[in-house]
Formats: C-alpha cells, sequence, structure tokens
C-alpha cells in the first residue's frame, strides 16, 4: 500500500498551495492543473523539491494525451525535463502491449496507475540504456512515481524542435545516423524504440535526439522484431519524401543478423 493513501486533506491542501506557488508560471488553466496534478503527482513533486533535484516547473514545453512535460529549473539554475505521465488518462490501453512481454516487468499489478508507474520506471531504463551506447537523448536523471526528471534538449531560449518541423539540411546524413542509432540500440542495448517517427526525434545543433522511450521494448519481446521493422519503415517513408532512397529488409536483415 503506498504511504500517500494516510494522507489527509488539510495536507493536500498544503501540498497543492505549495505546487501552485511552484509552478508560478505554468501557462496552464485550472483545470489542466487538476487533471495532471493529482495526488501522487502532487507527492512526487514534493519529493522531487526537497531532495533539491528541482526548484521548480517554470513552463510546459508540450501537453500532450497522456502526459505533460515542463521545463524545470534545478536550484543550482539548470534546465531539466520533467515528463508527468497522468495518472488518470483514459488513453494509456495500449500501453499493456509494451510491458507485457518485457521480462523486466512480469510482475507488475495490474491496475492503471501501477502500470503507468511502471511505463514510467521503463522508460527511465530505456534512457539509461542508451546513455550507455552513445545513441544521442536525454540522459535521465531519476523518476518517482509518475514523474520522470531528465536532461533537457535545447537552449535557454526554447526547448529543440521535433524533427517534423525542422528544415532539415543533410537529410541524407541526419537518416544514416538514425538508422545507425536503431542498430545500435538493438545490437548494443537489446532495445528497440518502437516509436520512431519525426515526432519522436528532436532536433538540436544539427543532430537527432531520440525521445519518448516508454513504448521501447527489449528484444526477447514476443513482438520486438514487428516493432523494428516497423521503426526502420517510419525512418525510410520519412526520408523517402527527401529522395532517399533505401530497401527497409536489407536494413532490417543487416541489423538482425547475427551479432
Ligand atoms: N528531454 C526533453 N527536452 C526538451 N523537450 C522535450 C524533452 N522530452 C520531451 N520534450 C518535448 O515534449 C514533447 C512530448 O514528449 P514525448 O514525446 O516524450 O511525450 P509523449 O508521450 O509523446 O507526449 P504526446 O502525447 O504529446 O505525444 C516532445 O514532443 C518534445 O517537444
Ligand atoms: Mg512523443
Amino acid at each position: 500500500m503506498s504511504s500517500d493513501k494516510f494522507l489527509d486533506k488539510k495536507e493536500l491542501k498544503r501540498l497543492d498551495q505549495e505546487l501552485q506557488k511552484m509552478i508560478g508560471r505554468v501557462g496552464t488553466d485550472r483545470k489542466t492543473q487538476d487533471e495532471v496534478f493529482d495526488k501522487s503527482t502532487l507527492l512526487a513533486l514534493e519529493k522531487l523539491i526537497s531532495d533539491r533535484v528541482i526548484d521548480i516547473l517554470d513552463f510546459p514545453i508540450s501537453t500532450g494525451k497522456e502526459g505533460n512535460v515542463f521545463r524545470g529549473v534545478t536550484p543550482d539554475k539548470k534546465l531539466v525535463a520533467v515528463k508527468i505521465y497522468r495518472t488518470n488518462t483514459a488513453t494509456f490501453k495500449h500501453i499493456s502491449e509494451y510491458i507485457i512481454g518485457d521480462p523486466r516487468f512480469n510482475s507488475i499489478g495490474k491496475s492503471k496507475r501501477a502500470l503507468i508507474f511502471a511505463w514510467t520506471k521503463k522508460e527511465f531504463k530505456n534512457l539509461e540504456r542508451l546513455a550507455r551506447i552513445n545513441v544521442k537523448a536525454p540522459k535521465p536523471i531519476i523518476f518517482i512515481k509518475n514523474v520522470l526528471v531528465m536532461e533537457y534538449i535545447g537552449d535557454s531560449e526554447r526547448p529543440a524542435p521535433l524533427m517534423k518541423d525542422v528544415k532539415l539540411k543533410n537529410p541524407k546524413e541526419i537518416f544514416e545516423t538514425l538508422i545507425d542509432y536503431v542498430s545500435k540500440m538493438y545490437k548494443k542495448a537489446d532495445l528497440v524504440h518502437s516509436d520512431i517517427s519525426a515526432f519522436n526525434i528532436l532536433m538540436f545543433e544539427d543532430k537527432p535526439y531520440v525521445i519518448d522511450l516508454g513504448q521501447g521494448v527489449l528484444i526477447g519481446h514476443p513482438n520486438a522484431l514487428g516493432y523494428l521493422k516497423r521503426d526502420i519503415h517510419n525512418l525510410v517513408s520519412y526520408f523517402n519524401k527527401f529522395g532517399i532512397r533505401a530497401d527497409e529488409n536489407k536494413i532490417f536483415d543487416k541489423i538482425t543478423k547475427k551479432k
């Protein structure tokens, strides 16, 4: 049983007030705040503050179906990205497909909250794997429950844009880098991203960074090869628009041939 069950109303109100202060400039309305910042999120954020991981969340970078990403500032004024999965979201049905079958998450509970906490942990663990193999992605810092803190990709002015919104200077080079990332993930980290697209790649200083690793599965997952095929397909068809021709099957065979 989680200890937050014992929080009384007064305590919650105090937490909420603290959070209101902390999120200061967050440009969302009260309804969105209520949806994102439920009790467990408030507790997780409070712990991050008392552990001096973050000082404030200064503004939302993205508001999505399943969660929100905020820019956060650490006590020594460094920027971080704080991804908060919504625990009360109704759009999380598909996630069990990517958790069940991953040997790291065999024994999680069946509740939606447990699934979402496991999902957050999975994204963190996957980012750790990427950090070890030199594939550009945000470095994971810490996770608590449904809140994940990671390296912020961008500069002080603005977060790095998504690849879909960037006019690429050298698409061929970017394509080759991304195929190399997919290959390294598979061969060196036993990992398949499973949701690679121009929506989940940030461009920073002309280099691609992969993000959104929650769906990433280990190669032992029964559908890992299917997801790998789809990732390669997504990249090949996206770069087709720039006149780059590549054979998906050949790439797949090359990546999956015996290590
Ligand atoms: N580390 C980061 N640094 C800067 N921006 C980030 C970072 N991580 C995520 N973002 C921004 O937040 C957005 C959403 O992140 P992500 O893709 O991980 O979540 P998501 O679950 O796909 O959310 P959505 O439901 O909006 O698709 C990204 O498109 C990107 O703009
Ligand atoms: Mg995404």
